[in-house]
């Protein structure tokens, strides 16, 4: 959970690993450090606080030269965010300088061993104790770095993503992982190591994705070596041309990631969509389904595993799945599955969705459900990340890179992508007739269109916004496949604004939430012409005769709910099933405005990461 950048090579490394953190704070950004080389001593700046209090600290701070160095951007798991628990870290030699992203789980035993030779913690990190580890290993076998962080992190239980400077060997810097991601830039005379490619896109396109359990030896004009941690094989290291580019990570003219990302879907959606669909020939292609296509067809179950958003959209899913392709789904919480003894056999397919790829509730359930004999599916966005290559197949979402904390675009591209996958098996299934394929086939692709024309509404929801913005709690309605879009509508207020609120199935309501509804309450309701429409207006009916506030999210031209609601926005027609990648977007734009009106910070709200890599 959180950023780690280092450099090794000719240029000033201070301004390209300031950068990279900033680019990596989507991982936590609680506090921010760097230790830099200058060719004598190591120096250390850091603090509580965002990356940019880091660069006013280097400002007016002690020498910051040097072309070797290391830098985070952390996310607290042990200790409270402050300037000593910041990383990097010192071993008490002062030789050792480490940044690390994960937890170690058994730092407190370590700890204690360590204490009982005398060592002395400055910190309350897992991290502190990992580097004195590693300086004890190196110590008591006289090993070379490398070496001793071999050994050490053979005695560590938890996930890491280290990045290790010894001040006795200046020209290497040492790179491991289990759990935690980490690329390797390779450039021409230098080296770039980070959690993910993009502080160093704008210098290479070339990169090393470590494996979990491998180490990097990552040494000046020399070819990076790449060994297993544990049974200390030498792994041939495959370099990969990255696509990405350095546009696709920046704002371009929005004020923030989260509003590009929102205003991105019509892109991102068929970007998802391109190359898998033909609607002229009446084809989905998607090789991750197709070359386990029997696989899918025998399921006696599809279990979806997933987090946060990416759940939400597996509850979509749910619906799609059920009613195209007949299969029973069950959509579960990676947390809750990991831990309880799911019944999943070989007969089963479990899909995973994830657009970072990297949650570790998620992992975690793929490989409950691999050793289970499942066949395992992922859903990803990020290419290369952990889960794309612990699962058996799957397919990328294609949205491009996704840095506002709150997930908007991810959520609609993979609605898209299962929506796809639905309907392929339906196909072969034989269980939607030619002309209902046909015509989700077709309207599938006037969907991003149609989003465009929701965006439209971008101003109105603002002056809604304006209206509702300092209301304690909201509701969020939805029936059917717009109930799951309820609880994303719910999850996105909540965690950019602070704001409580709860989605809820719209006839729920009458089962306790109605007990809320009084003037003050503003509601939102997805009452859209197809799926329950009727009952629905029902339901804003009840609303309405205890005064609460209600925003209905409705089709074009509706004049039922216009006449009892207190606001419409309007989203063009389109079938229930595939109506959740236009209702979302009017509730991604409420949260985004009402946050920004209460002034909070939207692309970093509290307490949250993008990339959650801890349980
Ligand atoms: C909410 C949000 C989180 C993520 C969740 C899973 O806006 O971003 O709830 O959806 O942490 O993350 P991924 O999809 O990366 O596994």
């Amino acid at each position: 959970m959180c950023g780690i950048v280092g450099y090794i090579g000719y240029r000033e490394a201070q301004p390209i690993i300031v950068k990279g953190l900033k680019r990596l704070e989507y991982r936590g950004y609680d506090s921010a450090g760097i230790a830099l080389f200058d060719g004598k001593e190591i120096n250390v700046t850091k603090t509580k606080g965002k990356v940019s209090d880091l660069e006013e600290k280097i400002l007016n701070g002690n020498n910051t030269s040097g072309t070797i160095g290391i830098g985070h951007t952390r996310w607290a798991t042990h200790g409270i965010p402050n300037d000593v628990n910041s990383h990097p870290h010192y071993s008490n030699s002062g030789d050792l300088v480490i940044i690390h992203n994960g937890i170690i789980e058994n730092y407190a035993t370590i700890k204690q061993e360590l204490e009982n030779r005398g060592y002395v913690f400055q910190s309350d990190t897992d991290t502190e104790v990992l580097v004195n580890l590693i300086e004890d290993v190196q110590k008591n076998g006289n090993f070379k770095l490398g070496k001793a962080v071999q050994v050490a992190l053979n005695q560590v239980i938890g996930a890491y993503a280290i990045a290790v400077f010894d001040l006795k060997k200046p020209n290497e810097i040492i790179a491991a992982r289990l759990g935690s991601p980490l690329a390797i830039g390779v450039g021409e005379g230098e080296f770039f190591i980070a959690s993910d490619a993009s502080p160093f896109i704008e210098y290479t396109n070339n990169a090393i994705y470590l494996e979990d359990e491998e180490m990097a030896i990552i040494r000046l004009h020399k070819d990076t070596k790449i060994r297993n941690i544990t049974n200390d094989r030498l792994v041939s290291p495959y370099v990969q041309e990255l696509k990405l580019n350095l546009e696709e990570i920046e704002k371009g003219g929005y004020e923030h990631f989260m509003l590009k990302e929102i205003f991105e879907q019509p892109e991102a959606i068929k970007d998802t969509y391109r190359g898998r669909l033909n609607v002229s020939k009446g084809i989905i292609k998607m090789a991750g389904v197709e070359d386990h296509l029997e696989t899918f067809l025998n399921a006696q179950k599809i279990t979806i595993v997933a987090c946060g958003t990416s759940w939400h959209a597996g509850l979509v899913a749910e619906y799609v799945f059920e009613k195209l392709a007949r299969i029973p789904v069950e959509v579960e919480y990676a947390s809750e599955f990991r831990y309880r003894n799911p019944v999943i056999s070989n007969k089963d397919v479990v899909i995973a969705i994830s657009q970072s790829g990297e949650t570790a509730d998620t992992l975690a359930a793929i490989k409950l459900a691999k050793e289970n004999g499942a066949f395992v599916f992922g859903v990803c966005n990020v290419v290369g990340s952990s889960i794309s290559r612990e699962t058996h197949s799957g397919a990328y979402t294609h949205a491009g890179p996704e840095i506002g904390v709150a997930s908007t675009k991810a959520f609609t591209t993979q609605i898209t992508l299962l929506t796809l996958i639905a309907l392929r098996l339906a196909k072969a299934k034989g269980t939607l007739s030619n002309s209902d394929y046909k015509r989700y086939l077709v309207e599938l692709e006037t969907i991003p269109s149609k989003v465009e024309e929701v965006l439209e509404a971008d101003k109105l929801t603002k002056m809604i916004g304006e209206i509702y913005k300092d209301a304690s709690n909201f509701l969020y309605l939805g029936r059917g496949f717009n109930f799951p879009v309820a609880l994303e509508g719910a999850l996105k207020l909540k965690e950019i604004s602070y704001i409580h609120a709860e989605g809820y199935p719209a006839a729920e309501m009458k089962h306790g939430p109605i007990a809320l509804i009084d003037e003050n309450m503003p509601i939102v309701v997805i009452a859209t012409k197809y799926g329950h429409y009727e009952k629905i207006v029902s339901n804003i009916q009840e609303i309405k005769s205890r005064k609460g506030k209600i925003i209905g999210i409705v089709t074009k031209g509706d004049t039922q709910v216009k006449s009892i609601a207190d606001h419409i926005i309007e989203v063009p027609e389109s079938s229930e099933l595939l109506s959740p990648l236009l209702t979302t977007i009017p509730l991604q734009l409420l949260s985004y405005y009402i946050a920004i009106l209460l002034n909070k910070n939207v692309d970093q709200p509290r307490n949250l990461a993008k990339s959650v890599t801890v349980e």
